[in-house]
């Protein structure tokens, strides 16, 4: 088999903003951009009324982005047998060209980087650095999953037997998986599920995050482009009510969805309850309520630089996050101070402008529920540091960027998806109970350690229930096949997207026994 695996393949590089001479011509086309309006329909469109919604800017709701023409139940169906029609012979065509066309596709992509950069500021409200590497994230797994494909998906994997017999496993499809995307990532993890179910032989339909639709039509118009046949990737925008008739479809086969922790157990209960088709399988990444633990041996100005990023920067609402910072009291009201200065110095405002460092979050539902908790902190807890909201922001989804310190983490109840983070003082010799406190939330997602202590470490890496450990750096940001991406517990099903046991989930495996 041809190994194009590790040293054979390349990260993206993406784009170097403190270059002028990159930065200055890239901001001018960006702005030319501005007034771009796109448009994202299903893909089987062909019949059928699709209701028509507007999508606007987190940062401003007056300036439209494009609208959406949303998936009905008639297109669901015809989707659906038209992908279940074509995925054999998908599956057939084997792991090297479907490769090709994911290799072709990443190609495409950084084509059109510009543009996908444009729309991720426009539509989700992304900085240019987090569209840059959102951008970068997408190829990259796009380029992975190539890999992966051709490695495992293109010969059979002899197995052992007595003389005379012949034992072969191989990797298939399953028929058409169903994946749902979240809006923190309009184009890495919709590219993302889509390319791995993709890979390992099977059609997609693919329900993007209906705040977010714009940017995965572009996405799948792509994948059209470098030959991936429109029935075997197919869009399916539309709000939970088309999700949930996706996955209860009798012809769904699989299902991938990245989302919150309570929408992955409707989706669980949904497939459980199915009386007809086969029997689904889920992989689910869900939410976490991460935390960082900071000791005194760790560096203030990395913790300081570290914590801000983790926490403030995509406004917070990355599920990789940091909502909980654990910090030692001996070194408390010294690195706090500096956190709380860092923080003074971010800009808030309209991603459109470079200098922006935290932009909006993605709607007004989002807004209300971080502003109810804000209220609540208001009350139950102590204000390190709130930001005001600087004027040009009223017609946006913005939230004041905020630091409280709270006694224990029993008072958060649920995941909150934005710019806040809650602070908690811990003394020396109570690392357990730090350590227990964290593996109780039941969540498992990520977690950061600052601290030059071996033995810490040590600690924390057997007793901590997480999916992805950081010391001494910052907890957002995992790069494919780097950082293998996932949690466990209430933090999602695994594997891990970016890493080596991913695309296998998306198959399923048969075996040939041959006696002489
Ligand atoms: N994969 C993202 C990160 O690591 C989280 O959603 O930040």
């Amino acid at each position: 088999p041809d190994q194009i695996f590790g040293p054979g393949r390349k990260n993206s590089a993406g784009v170097d903003l403190t270059d002028p001479l990159v930065r200055v011509p890239l901001m001018e086309r960006l702005n030319q951009m501005r007034e771009l309006t796109h448009e994202a329909q299903p893909t089987e469109r062909a019949k059928g009324e699709h209701p028509v919604r507007r999508i606007t800017s987190p940062h401003d709701d007056r300036i439209e982005v494009g609208v959406v023409h949303e998936a009905t139940e008639g297109a669901i169906d015809r989707a659906m047998e038209a992908a279940a029609d074509a995925q054999p012979a998908w599956d057939q065509l084997g792991g090297r060209a479907r490769a090709d066309m994911l290799d072709k596709a990443a190609d495409l992509f950084e084509r059109d980087a510009e543009l996908l950069f444009s729309m991720c500021i426009r539509e989700a409200g992304k900085t240019l650095p987090d569209a840059v590497l959102e951008v970068r994230e997408a190829v990259d797994f796009l380029r992975y999953y190539a890999s992966e494909a051709r490695a495992k998906f293109t010969h059979a994997i002899p197995l052992p037997g007595p003389t005379g017999e012949t034992n072969e496993l191989r990797l298939h499809g399953r028929g058409v998986w169903v994946t749902i995307s979240p809006w923190n990532f309009p184009l890495a993890i919709f590219t993302g599920m889509l390319s791995a179910a993709l890979a390992a032989g099977n059609a997609v339909l693919a329900k993007p995050a209906e705040q977010t639709p714009l940017i995965a039509a572009h996405a799948i118009r792509l994948m059209h482009e470098a030959g991936i046949p429109e029935n075997i990737c197919q869009l399916m925008p539309g709000d939970g009510k088309v999700g949930a008739e996706l996955v209860a479809h009798r012809l769904t086969a699989g299902v991938a969805f990245t989302g919150s922790t309570e929408t992955a157990r409707i989706i669980a209960r949904t497939l459980a309850e199915k009386t007809d088709g086969p029997i689904v399988p889920l992989i689910a990444e869900t939410g976490g309520q991460n935390a960082m633990i900071v000791d005194s041996s760790a560096l203030p100005e990395q913790v300081t630089r570290d914590v801000v990023s983790s926490s403030f920067q995509s406004a917070g609402q990355r599920c990789s996050a940091l909502r909980v910072l654990y910090i030692q009291d001996d070194v408390a009201d010294e690195m706090l101070r500096m956190i709380a200065g860092a923080l003074e110095a971010q800009t808030i405002g309209d991603p459109r402008d470079l200098r922006t460092d935290v932009g909006p979050v993605i709607d007004a539902g989002a807004r209300q529920a971080l502003r109810r908790h804000l209220d609540w902190l208001e009350h139950h807890a102590k204000p390190i540091m709130v930001r005001e909201l600087p004027t040009g922001t009223e017609h946006g989804y913005f939230v004041p960027p905020a630091m409280y310190e709270i006694e224990h983490l029993s008072q958060l109840t649920q995941e909150n998806f934005g710019p806040i983070l809650h602070v908690i003082r811990w003394k020396a010799g109570d690392l357990p109970k730090v350590v227990e406190a964290i593996n109780s939330t039941g969540y498992g997602l990520t977690l950061g350690l600052q601290s030059r202590i071996d033995t810490t470490r040590r600690y924390v890496e057997k007793h901590a229930r997480v999916g992805n450990l950081y010391v001494n750096r910052n907890q957002i940001g995992a790069v494919v096949e780097s950082q293998p991406f996932g949690g466990e517990g209430l933090s999602g099903t695994g594997p891990k997207a970016g890493g080596p046991n991913y695309v296998e989930r998306f198959a399923t495996e048969r075996v040939t026994c041959i006696d002489t």
